[in-house]
């Protein structure tokens, strides 16, 4: 059984379209990706793993009801984990953004997404440098790094694969044995 899931929030389609390019390098470990508007908290439970994406909205917001989605998404499903104990859960998170439109708030909605986790019990991984980027400023930058894999498809679209495979190289280490 896969032990790895994949969760994502989109309003567009490009955080599903990097969910199943990562799906697809790992092979049998990895779950199909699911949206979160379509899981159920208790689903993250079934995975020793969890890779979660999502881009940044509104001004550095998650997406959600608030940004102007027609559905549920992150904003309203790190509320309902407040109550799961993810104590041994491994997470890794990406977020993608656009550094030239919104370089004030850069993928700054990794910071909410990954204390929601981390105030649950997961560990986080995945931290990435900042260099090569070009912003102002983000919410999710400590020391010198973002709190997850920052990818932005409009400005910087042809680093994204070789970024995406140095981050899996990255964490791959950290997954139980
Ligand atoms: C209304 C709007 C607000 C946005 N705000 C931000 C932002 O604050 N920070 C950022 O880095 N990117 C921002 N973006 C860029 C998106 O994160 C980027 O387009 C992303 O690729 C969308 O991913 P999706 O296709 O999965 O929805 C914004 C985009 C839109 C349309």
């Amino acid at each position: 059984m896969a032990r790895i899931g994949i969760f994502f929030g989109t309003e567009t389609g490009r955080t599903r379209l990097i969910a199943k390019q990562i799906a697809k390098k790992l092979g049998d470990e990895a779950a199909a990706p699911l949206n979160v508007a379509k899981a159920a908290p208790e689903d993250l439970l079934a995975y020793e793993v969890l890779i979660l994406g999502t881009p940044t909205l509104g001004d550095g917001e998650l997406p959600g009801l608030a940004t102007g989605l027609p559905q549920e998404s992150w904003a309203e499903f790190v509320k309902k984990i407040q109550s799961l104990d993810l104590g041994g859960k491994i997470v890794a998170l990406y977020g993608l953004g656009e550094q030239e439109k919104y370089g004030e708030h850069f993928v700054s909605a990794l910071k909410p997404l990954h204390d929601a986790f981390r105030d649950a019990g997961a560990t986080l991984v995945g931290h990435w440098p900042v260099d090569g980027y070009a912003f102002s400023s983000s919410a999710a930058v400590e020391d010198g790094h973002f709190l997850g894999l920052a990818l932005d498809q409009i400005s910087q679209p042809a680093l994204t694969a070789e970024r995406v495979d140095s981050w899996l190289e990255q964490i791959k280490p950290s997954f139980p044995a």
